[in-house]
């Protein structure tokens, strides 16, 4: 039988920092939808932590599922991963207490960072949080380095990835229905990056 179970060993440095900031974003119990889940390990790490949530890991490639899956069997508050791509327009999920999405907008095109944001205000009643995890520019900031270098190997595997400008992110998150950011700095020149539906229908 061979083993679905992925490592990606960023996981490793960034979900113990990850899970300090939760502990202050996330709702006391409820649902958390988790976007883009990747190799499941982020979930595995936050739901034993976090008992009285459950959550709903998903990634639209059926290996990252697989390994989900593999790696959260047996785990009382994680579900089965769902196939969702956040671009789509229709997501297999009627609603959710929280979303989270590490990783992701700068590793996919523009398309899936605004379907996330349309997505998760479709979702999230007045005051649920959006989180969002990962590398960003910043007007006025310069970027670090590493960062720099990591957006230029983005571009070149796929022109339509790279770094995300928060001003930007953060616009198109007013235009969904959500409030200000609330940013944490985290290592790694990493930021945390929470949302909260505002009151009243997406627009
Ligand atoms: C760098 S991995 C991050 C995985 C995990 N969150 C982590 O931090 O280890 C990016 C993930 O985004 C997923 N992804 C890419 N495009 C997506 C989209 N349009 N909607 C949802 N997930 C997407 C990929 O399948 C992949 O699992």
């Amino acid at each position: 039988m061979t083993d679905a179970r992925r490592e990606a060993p960023a996981v490793a440095r960034n979900r113990d920092a990850i899970l300090a900031v939760l502990r202050g974003i996330l709702p006391a119990y409820g649902l958390v939808l988790e976007v883009a889940s990747g190799s499941g390990e982020h979930t595995l790490h936050f739901a034993p932590a976090l008992p009285d949530l459950t959550f709903q890991p998903s990634d639209p490639d059926p290996e990252a599922r697989a390994s989900i899956d593999a790696w959260c069997a047996g785990v009382a508050n994680i579900r089965p991963a769902l196939a969702l791509d956040a671009a789509a327009p229709d997501w297999p999920v009627d609603r959710a207490d929280a979303v989270l999405c590490i990783n992701m907008i700068h590793i996919a095109p523009w398309a899936a960072c605004e379907g996330l944001l349309r997505g998760a205000a479709r979702l999230l009643p007045a005051g649920a949080p959006l989180v969002l995890y990962g590398p960003f520019r910043r007007a006025g900031v310069p970027t670090a380095p590493s960062n720099e270098a990591f957006d230029a190997d983005l571009r070149a595997r796929d022109p339509a990835w790279g770094l995300r400008e928060l001003e930007a992110v953060s616009a198109a998150a007013a235009a969904a229905g959500f409030g200000p950011p609330a940013v944490t700095p985290m290592p790694a020149n990493n930021l945390t990056v929470a949302f909260r539906r505002s009151r009243g229908a997406p627009p």
